[in-house]
């Protein structure tokens, strides 16, 4: 077999089979398929797409390129959450302490930003001390001890989604239903959770940028968590405008805790309620959706969910101090101020250039070697559909630099619409799949 014949095949819009796809695969992890072959084929398949045939085995292959965690050691119901990546999407840091707190296991393993979007291991590790690369046997302890942990995607875990996810993120190939698909869900399979949850995000600020994409990526995931039997639900939510009102990682983290608090951005805390809810129903902590919503919400209005969350952090060697309120966590030196162009509410504000505008201050990679600030990003005073007087303060901005910090506020004025007529507002679950 050979890589040119692969990458032509597909370019020209033919079926790979399984053999193909395992060759290219085992030969890019190993080092024998060069970056610039596999980017042309991550290419091809960009434009060319793939068969429900060749995306499940694309997954399945990926799922085996590494090891496959077995969490047999944590007794009960271990249940997973991946959310296909958003603008402000801090969700994972809010949901894994509520399901827990609910009586239910977390044993997360998660990814790091990829393009314009955020990633929870970058979160998690601007909270000083936090380690997300801990050793299996730890990563089980803590589990059993408190119903939570999250860790990076570890060592050998889907090498192959870990070199390609990279590769993808700088050439431009990041949007593509079938290698979304294979890459969350072969990290899933490998993960070894019974019941995942997957919240695909649709809008400007999502990697799906209609309904109908982000459906037919649902249920493609849905599909295969299904035939190899893990129970696999869908929600479907809205990435039009960022969710919550902080972008960047330390800035996410603090945004969590506001929302575990039991206060925070209304949006977000439903949005975080409802996923919760589904954890906790997957988890089998409740018998129905209706009680699994009571009891997020007891969580979080108890203040069990914040709790989880700092002896999460505290087990895996965080600075808990820093998530207490009087002290905060560390954001870059330089704070800017975004005024709003000329009076009026904000129609729009485009998620995706947002994000952009966040990796512009150093929150972000741009490229796969790339060092991220860790307490950069944008705090939104104002969200679309909010009215401001021209000149009003409608953001900060946190970087380095005075480079950066303009740089960012260009970028995220290009992302303002100004109206004189106020939105409607934006409905946030969609719609949910389930086999
Ligand atoms: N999240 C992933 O894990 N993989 C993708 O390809 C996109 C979002």
């Amino acid at each position: 077999m050979r890589m040119y014949d692969i990458i032509h095949k597909k370019r020209i819009g033919q079926e790979l089979s399984r053999e193909e796809i395992r060759f290219f695969l085992q030969g890019y992890v190993e080092g024998t398929v060069p970056d610039y072959q596999a980017s042309a084929l991550l290419m091809a398949i960009f434009f060319q797409g793939m068969t429900q045939r060749e995306t499940a085995a694309l997954t399945l292959e990926m799922a085996a390129s590494g090891d496959q965690a077995d969490l047999s050691a944590i007794p009960g119901i271990k249940v997973d959450k991946h959310s296909t990546g958003g603008v402000g999407d801090k969700t994972s840091l809010v949901i894994g302490p509520i399901a827990a707190a609910c009586g239910a296991k977390i044993a997360k393993m998660s990814g790091r930003g990829l393009g314009h979007t955020g990633g929870t291991v970058d979160k998690l590790e601007s909270i000083p001390g936090l380690r997300t690369d801990l050793p299996r046997e730890m990563f089980f302890k803590i589990v059993n001890e408190t119903g939570l942990a999250m860790i990076g995607q570890s060592g050998n875990l889907c090498p192959a989604d870990k070199k390609l996810y990279a590769l993808r993120d700088v050439t431009a190939t990041v949007e593509s239903i079938p290698l979304i698909a294979s890459s969350i869900m072969s990290k899933k399979l490998a993960a070894g959770a019974d019941a995942i949850l997957l919240d695909v995000k649709v809008g400007t600020g999502a990697f799906m940028k209609t309904p109908e994409d982000a459906e037919a990526l649902a249920q493609e995931m849905v599909r295969i968590g299904c035939q190899v039997g893990r129970k696999t639900i869908a929600l479907i939510t809205d990435m039009d405008m960022p969710l919550g009102r902080n972008i960047g990682n330390s800035l996410e983290v603090l945004e969590a805790c506001e929302v575990l608090r039991g206060r925070g951005d209304p949006r977000l805390r439903a949005l975080c309620l409802e996923l919760g809810a589904h954890m906790v129903y997957l988890a089998q902590e409740a018998e129905t959706l209706e009680t699994a919503r009571e009891k997020a919400r007891q969580a979080v209005d108890s203040g069990r969910a914040f709790q989880k969350f700092c002896q999460m952090a505290a087990a895996q060697g965080g600075d808990v101090s820093c998530l207490q309120e009087e002290k905060g966590l560390p954001l870059s030196q330089m704070r800017w101020e975004v005024k709003m162009p000329e009076t009026g509410f904000l129609t729009r504000i485009d998620a995706e250039v947002c994000g952009l505008a966040a990796v512009e201050l150093g929150a972000g990679r741009e490229t796969k070697e790339s060092e991220i600030d860790l307490g950069a990003g944008i705090v939104l005073l104002k969200n679309t559909g909010d009215y401001a007087q021209a000149g009003e303060p409608i953001a900060y901005l946190y970087a380095q630099n005075r480079g950066r910090c303009l740089r960012g506020e260009e970028r995220l004025l290009s992302a303002l619409q100004v109206g004189s007529k106020q939105p409607a507002p934006h409905p946030l679950v969609l719609k949910q799949i389930e086999a």
